[in-house]
């Protein structure tokens, strides 16, 4: 084992536990869906738990449901009374993540959109305290211009994977356009004035973005 797997098993040992629930999603998820990898898993899954029981936030917002790993995660941070409204552009994932959602203990927490986030998420009406936005590299600067609208201020923006796996350091294939979306994305954020942003360097590099 390379030194950056063994500090990831160090960590995994010395942070909570996932659920017996999660790790059965995790093992149905790389069973039955392809590019499971995209799944947040242990690590970051509880660091969205975490997220939710610093920040409060009455409505949380995700762009990106996939197998709802993520989603349960943050829906498990979240108080009584209080609502993750998660989308999923993609409709032959419905079949394998609504059960996972609605057989989970935080069923009632959590409302599953098939469709594209940027056109649903104006119809809802709703002002988010924090989002995780997860979708589409190619889109990211549309997403977070949508989402900043939808967040109330001192609300939270998580973007997930901008560091794309170090690739944000090169200069990206023309038809590269995840690469590009995402460096577009940083090169956007950093010089918007309107937020407070940091990177963590945790997994595929998270951005915290928080609406002043
Ligand atoms: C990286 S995966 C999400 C992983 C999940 N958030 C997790 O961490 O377990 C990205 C998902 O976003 C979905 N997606 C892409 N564009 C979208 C959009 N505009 N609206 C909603 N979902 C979208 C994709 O179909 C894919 O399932």
């Amino acid at each position: 084992m390379n030194k950056e797997a063994s500090l990831e098993a160090y960590i995994l040992q010395h942070i909570d536990p996932e659920s017996d629930y999660l790790k059965a999603l995790l093992r149905a998820t790389n069973v039955k869906l392809l590019r499971p990898r995209m799944a947040s898993g242990h690590l970051q899954g509880r660091m969205l738990k975490m997220f939710v029981e610093m920040i409060r936030p009455q409505q949380v917002l995700e762009i990106g449901t996939y197998s709802g790993y993520s989603a349960l995660c943050l829906a498990e941070g979240l108080r009584e009374g209080t609502m993750l409204h998660t989308f999923e552009i993609n409709d032959e994932q419905e079949d394998f993540t609504r059960p996972w959602l609605e057989n989970s203990p935080y069923a009632d927490k959590i409302k599953f959109y098939i469709g594209d986030a940027l056109e649903l998420l104006p119809q809802l009406g709703i002002m988010f305290d924090l989002a995780f936005v997860d979708g589409d590299k190619r889109k990211y600067i549309e997403y977070y211009e949508l989402v900043l609208a939808h967040t109330n201020a001192g609300g939270y923006i998580l973007a997930d994977n901008t560091l794309w796996d170090g690739h944000v350091l090169e200069e990206p294939h023309r038809t590269d356009y995840q690469t590009i979306g995402i460096k577009k994305f940083n090169d956007y954020v950093a010089k918007d004035t309107r937020v407070e942003k940091v990177i963590l360097p945790l997994r595929d590099g998270l951005t915290i973005i928080r609406k002043l």
